[in-house]
């Protein structure tokens, strides 16, 4: 059955979010210190540095963040006031394990989610959580170089379980880890470290960053299967994904040399969501770490337990295309003529998410499910405290089109729409406040100045008709 607009009538609409990114109160109720507490605040162009544990004198945005922690009962109500009927969140892992390798959870953040999980059914929002979206347990990464070491998979399996049993009637839609492809950038420290915990020491070249990288990753997929085969056992409702960062890579012209590079490239950053999907690695990347004597460490045992723990759907993030063309041996990212950028430079690019939407279905024939999709924007509060950000439902206006085209016009079954942010919180890759996402305002800027008062923007209206008419009043 479907409705006006073509969705499902269970079309799942809400907004995503991640924990170390709106909760703040970063040592409440015994929370330990993460990845993401040891990152300093960076600009547009400007990197975030990831200090030796945390710092005197220097700022962390994410140590409070919008303090959701404490806001998170008026927050939810906004949501269910927007007519959200899931929210994407993740469970910061240092609330329930604040080192990460100890063997008895932390009682006190397991009843955070309890009750922030309680919260939104009581206005019948479906939780949608991530359990690792970038907040690897700080301790992990110093005691053990983060997952580098093979003793990391037990620790996040565990992590993982003691979850699926307390949240088993609670959460029903789950992703094992964030954006895992992310680290397919292993030059940028940043990307590295917020997927892998790799953070790399003077003496690690190129090389060897790329071979960590690709030995923490199959650590990563061994993990993550683990996780989905328990979380089966646990409860067999469960739907558990991967989650993928998506963007198409264009070839920049039709010369052969410049579709075949894309399509490589296309192998390179996609591979996670094979293994996640297919239960095995694709053959170009076997080849690959053959010639490059790449990830020597897996066993029989590893590759049984990657089949056995295949993911349920596709859950991914879309924000923009990326253009490129041979470059001598490699490659190069240009600019794509016919698109716009937003002001941090990201391509603005609707039709890639139905081009991405047919890629994904055609590819792996599972359910998807688009859990990130947004633009980053800076606001302006007017004198009468209303945002006008007429640019913000422009874009998801556009991008929900592609969306419907995709399900009515090319087939694919899609689950639910979770645009990034729905919030504002701080950014991932700036740890600005100021590269906003959000309906809802926060007021803080990236000095840590501000309320933390909420107020509806333009969008906030917008949106609440979209998901009240199953996305036919666009
Ligand atoms: C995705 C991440 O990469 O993009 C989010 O999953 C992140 O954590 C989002 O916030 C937007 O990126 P940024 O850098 O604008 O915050």
């Amino acid at each position: 059955m479907t409705t006006k607009s073509g969705l499902r009538p269970d079309f799942l609409w809400g907004g995503a979010v991640a924990a170390h990114q709106l909760e703040g109160a970063w040592q409440a109720d015994g929370k330990g210190v993460s990845i993401a507490d040891v990152m300093t605040a960076g600009a547009n162009n400007v990197p975030r540095q990831i200090t030796a544990g945390v710092q005197p004198g220097q700022n962390y945005p994410n140590h409070s963040a919008i303090d959701f922690y404490h806001h998170y009962k008026a927050d939810i109500k906004l949501f269910a006031e927007m007519g959200f009927n899931c929210f994407r969140t993740s469970i910061a892992w240092t609330r329930i394990f604040p080192n990460g390798d100890e063997s008895a959870p932390n009682e006190a953040g397991l009843k955070f989610y309890d009750d922030l999980f309680a919260e939104c059914h009581k206005y019948g929002i479906e939780p949608v959580i991530t359990l690792s979206h970038f907040e690897l347990p700080y301790h992990l990464v110093s005691e053990y170089g983060g997952w580098r070491d093979r003793r990391v998979i037990d620790f996040f399996v565990h992590f993982a379980e003691v979850c699926f049993k307390r949240y088993r009637h609670s959460v029903k839609y789950w992703m094992t880890f964030n954006e895992i492809n992310n680290q397919m950038m292993y030059m940028n420290d940043f990307t590295v470290a917020t997927n892998s915990g790799l953070v790399f020491r003077h003496n690690e070249d190129a090389a060897t960053r790329e071979a960590l990288m690709y030995q923490a990753s199959h650590y990563e997929v061994v993990a993550s299967a683990l996780a989905v085969k328990i979380g089966h056992q646990i409860n067999p409702n469960f739907e558990i994904g991967s989650m993928v960062n998506f963007t198409p890579l264009y070839p920049a012209s039709a010369a052969p040399a410049d579709i075949l590079v894309a399509e490589k490239m296309m192998q390179r950053r996609y591979w996670w969501s094979d293994v996640q999907a297919w239960g095995h690695y694709p053959c170009g990347m076997e080849a690959y770490f053959k010639q490059h004597n790449l990830r020597p460490d897996i066993t029989a045992e590893d590759r049984i337990v990657l089949q056995e723990g295949t993911v349920d759907y596709i859950g991914f993030s879309y924000y923009n295309s990326m253009t490129i063309a041979v470059d001598g041996e490699g490659f190069k990212i240009v600019a794509n003529p016919t698109l716009e950028t937003s002001e941090w430079d990201w391509p603005i690019d609707p039709i890639g998410l139905r081009y991405s939407l047919n890629w994904l279905q055609d590819r792996y024939h599972l359910p998807l499910m688009i859990v990130e999709n947004g633009l980053g924007a800076r606001d302006k509060v007017e004198a009468d405290g209303r945002i006008h950000d007429p640019y913000r439902s422009a874009y998801l206006r556009a991008h929900i089109e592609q969306m419907i085209k995709a399900v009515n016009d090319d087939g694919v079954d899609l689950w639910g729409y979770t645009p990034w942010g729905c919030i504002d919180l701080v950014s991932a890759g700036t740890g600005q406040m100021s590269k906003r996402y959000g309906f809802i305002y926060v007021d803080k800027d990236d000095d840590g100045n501000g309320t933390l008062a909420r107020s509806r923007k333009d969008s906030f209206y917008w949106y609440q008709k979209v998901i009240q008419t199953n996305g036919a009043d666009l």
